[in-house]
């Protein structure tokens, strides 16, 4: 195995963080993953890359970087309007939604535009516009890097939650996700409830019925609208998970700020959202550093060119600081930090 050198990972995290990985790998060909797995276990400390968009490096990586960077989608008909798709862990996600747009298999269209990596998708349970991943999800492959042997978790075995997976956990901690199998429609049903999703996607149709091309479409504008482009203002996403409260306390809040927007879960909990807390902690716009809470979404944070982690360890620790005192509530980051 050939392993670079001191290779910067600036244009491999959406952050844009001026970071270096003392070894680094752009695994692209599956066939030699066991003889990866082998000579990175000889290594010190390794991490595995997707699309770098929910990473946040603290400062350079003194291990090996394995860039995921795998291709190819494969699938089958299962019944009258079922399909299954399998796509390789590096494929992008967005791209990979397109095309299943592109062959008529319907299910993803909600989550276009998000960034990262198909095999990133299931680990956060990515989700958007009212449609999470994990509906669509059928079966997850990967590899347990201690153990080398492969694994296979159905849906159910994955534990999803919001934004949250088997895969986030202690126990999953050396799994490597390496495909992804969705269950997909052949017909098309919108899923247009989430804010003014519908508003859009009517516009865009004209009159006709409303496509899933018609919604994908919408989402992407919508996106475009609020969230920047990391390739033009590096950043994460949402940076804050949007915290979920028990409904007891959850009311007393609402009582004073009734029209603070908020969510009701299966479980009778209530989810709040975090953009909202941030803006009204008066957070909008606000820096440390290079860093800053944009302007048009509150949960997105920006690198405004040259910041450093320090920076944004800071706001993060800023933000916290404020919300909590003005609302009681602890923020929880939803990027994963790299030491
Ligand atoms: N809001 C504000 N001020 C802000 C931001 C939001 O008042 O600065 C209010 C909005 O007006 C709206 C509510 O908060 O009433 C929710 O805002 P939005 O629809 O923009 O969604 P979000 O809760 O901030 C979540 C996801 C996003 C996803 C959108 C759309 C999380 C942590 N984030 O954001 O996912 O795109 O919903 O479904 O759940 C991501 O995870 O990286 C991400 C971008």
């Amino acid at each position: 195995m050939n392993f670079q050198q001191n290779v910067s990972l600036k244009a491999l995290n959406t952050l844009g963080l001026e970071v270096q990985a003392a070894l680094f790998y752009e695994w692209r060909d599956p066939v030699v993953l066991s003889d990866l797995l082998n000579a990175a276990a000889a290594c010190n400390k390794v991490h595995w890359l997707g699309g770098g968009s929910n990473t946040v490096f603290l400062r350079d990586f003194d291990g090996l970087v394995i860039h995921i960077a795998t291709r190819g989608i494969q699938h089958r008909f299962t019944g009258e309007h079922t399909v299954l798709v399998t796509a390789a862990a590096g494929e992008v996600w967005h791209d990979f939604v397109q095309h299943t747009l592109a062959n008529g298999w319907y299910g993803l269209e909600n989550l276009s535009l998000i960034p990262g990596t198909v095999g990133a998708a299931p680990i956060q349970n990515i989700g958007a516009y009212g449609v999470e991943v994990r509906e669509r999800i059928h079966r997850v492959f990967g590899v347990d890097t201690v153990s080398r042997q492969p694994f296979t978790l159905d849906q159910e075995a994955c534990r999803f939650g919001y934004r949250d997976s088997i895969f986030k956990s202690e126990a999953a901690r050396h799994y490597v996700i390496t495909a992804v199998e969705f269950a997909l429609d052949t017909e098309f049903t919108p899923r247009t409830a989430y804010g003014d999703l519908a508003q859009h996607a009517a516009q865009l149709a004209h009159g006709e019925t409303i496509s899933a091309r018609h919604v994908a479409d919408a989402v992407i504008a919508i996106r475009r609208s609020k969230l920047p482009d990391p390739h033009q203002l590096g950043n994460v996403g949402s940076f804050f998970h949007n915290p979920i409260l028990p409904a007891s306390l959850a009311k007393v809040l609402l009582q004073q700020y009734p029209d603070a927007p908020h969510y009701p879960q299966i479980d009778g909990r209530i989810k709040l959202a975090a953009g909202w807390l941030i803006e009204q902690a008066g957070l909008k716009g606000a820096r440390a550093g290079g860093m800053a809470v944009h302007e048009q979404q509150a949960l997105v944070l920006v690198n405004r060119g040259d910041a450093t982690a320090q920076d944004v360890l800071d706001l993060t620790a800023h933000i916290q600081k404020t919300v909590r005192n003005r609302f009681g509530i602890m923020l929880q980051p939803e990027p994963l930090f790299i030491d």
